[in-house]
């Protein structure tokens, strides 16, 4: 707790005019904004001058320890398993986690998932599990840790105690447009996974129309950002930057995810999630330690699947049940012949948002079998009224809104030689 007493308005105007904030003032700021002690307003106003004037070495490792000191470190240091989890920063019909979880758990690393709800055209990983029935994302630190324990495999919410001041400010940040600051992204995501206490940490940063970061020179910045601050900390931390100009998988949406992660954990599934999902479970299995081992083979084998499945029953779900289904579709078909140059990340995510299955606020409902089934991928080849996706949705209104996005969705050129497909998912890897 600091003592001294500071001007709100003297250290806004100090951010504003370009000028560092000493430690004492981040300290006092975030002390003072999650105790209720200090408007909205001055915090906004701060953050926009962040937002421009960004934060200097100093200032990012004080804002960040700030927001970790601002609630209560899990402590994972008597579970006798390594630990070791993934923070992606979002993207379109990103499931990985779902699969990579179960997946690292079977070679006998605790994976301690604190995961968030979807936001903006970027979907939830809790929102997607919540569409398994019966599964609780709710647990107390105690039943947290008894599963790390006996299963190793937890996907579940951050309680309230866990860095209030980044739950306080991210929602600040998104009311005011000032999310997308490098500086502000890197301590929000650092202050969860230091203060969850993980050995190692693997970071997926994305690039790309459906990503925060749109151009690969500020996503190779965000992840140098990340890996110094987790390295700062003590946590060894790796990051790859992937692409998110396109969605990943065939599917956008809560239980159409959940059918889709289905597949990859039973050895099937679309190319690029089981791709990036085996890239990341080996950077993290080699951070616990493990090498020489393909994660591929428990895909194949169903040991993944087996602890996946060992969680949801852990956490109340019920496998065996139907997952939900919309109540109406609409096909979307190919309006020339040609070739796929583009299907976008950024719209395909607006559409599963306005079909129901995203939320506009934080407080809105999401419904579990809204959402998009691309039937075409980059640089295939369709003729004219091919089906190219599926919309679906429980109301009819949302349909028509998402209907007006589909021309911006799916580019097709004359032919082939129109399109060039990245090589793969992943496009760089940053270490320490
Ligand atoms: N995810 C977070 O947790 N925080 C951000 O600021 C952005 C993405």
């Amino acid at each position: 707790m600091t003592s001294r007493h500071f001007h709100p308005v003297e250290l806004i105007a100090t951010k504003r005019d370009g000028e560092a904030l000493t430690t004492e003032a981040i300290t006092w700021i975030i002390e003072r904004y999650t105790a209720g002690g200090l408007p909205d307003e001055q915090m906004s106003a701060l953050l926009m001058a962040i937002y421009y004037q960004g934060l200097n070495t100093q200032e990012l490792h004080a804002w960040t320890q700030a927001m970790i000191n601002s609630g209560t470190r899990m402590d994972f240091s008597t579970l006798g398993h390594p630990t070791a989890d993934k923070h992606s920063t979002g993207g379109v019909g990103d499931k990985i986690t779902l699969v990579l979880t179960p997946l690292v758990a079977s070679y006998g690393v605790a994976v301690p998932q604190l995961s968030g709800r979807g936001l903006g055209h970027t979907g939830g990983t809790l929102d997607k599990l919540e569409s398994i029935p019966g599964y609780r994302v709710n647990l107390t630190p105690e039943e947290m840790t008894r599963q790390l324990k006996d299963i190793r495999a937890v996907i579940c919410a951050p309680t309230a105690a866990l860095a209030p001041a980044d739950q306080k400010i991210y929602a600040l940040r998104d009311a005011t447009a000032t999310v997308e600051s490098i500086p502000l992204i890197a301590s929000s995501i650092m202050s969860k996974k230091i203060a969850e206490g993980t050995d190692s940490l693997v970071l997926d940063v994305k690039v790309g129309s459906g990503a925060f970061m749109k151009d690969l020179g500020s996503a190779r910045t965000l992840a140098h950002t990340l890996v110094r601050l987790g390295t700062a900390a003590q946590v060894n931390t790796t990051a790859l930057v992937t692409d998110m100009s396109t969605p990943l998988g065939r599917t956008v949406g809560n239980a159409l995810e959940v059918e889709e992660s289905l597949e990859v954990l039973s050895g099937g599934g679309p190319q690029d999630v089981r791709d990036l999902t085996v890239a990341l479970a080996t950077e993290m299995l080699r951070a616990a330690g493990i090498t020489g081992v393909n994660p591929a083979e428990h895909l194949d084998s169903g040991a993944a699947m087996d602890t996946f499945a060992a969680m949801v029953s852990a956490q109340g779900g019920d496998l065996r049940a139907t997952l939900p289904t919309a109540h109406h579709e609409h096909q979307v078909v190919a309006d020339r012949s040609g070739s796929v140059t583009s299907v976008d990340a950024l719209t395909v995510g607006l559409i599963a948002r306005r079909l129901g299955a995203g939320r506009a606020q934080r407080c809105d409902a999401v419904q579990a079998g809204a959402g998009v089934r691309l039937h075409v991928r980059r640089g295939d080849s369709v003729t004219a009224g091919q089906p190219v996706a599926t919309f679906y949705t429980d109301d009819t209104k949302l349909m028509v809104s998402a209907l007006e996005l589909t021309e911006q969705m799916i580019e097709i050129g004359p032919d082939a030689t129109d399109t060039t497909v990245p090589d793969g998912v992943i496009l760089d890897r940053i270490s320490n």
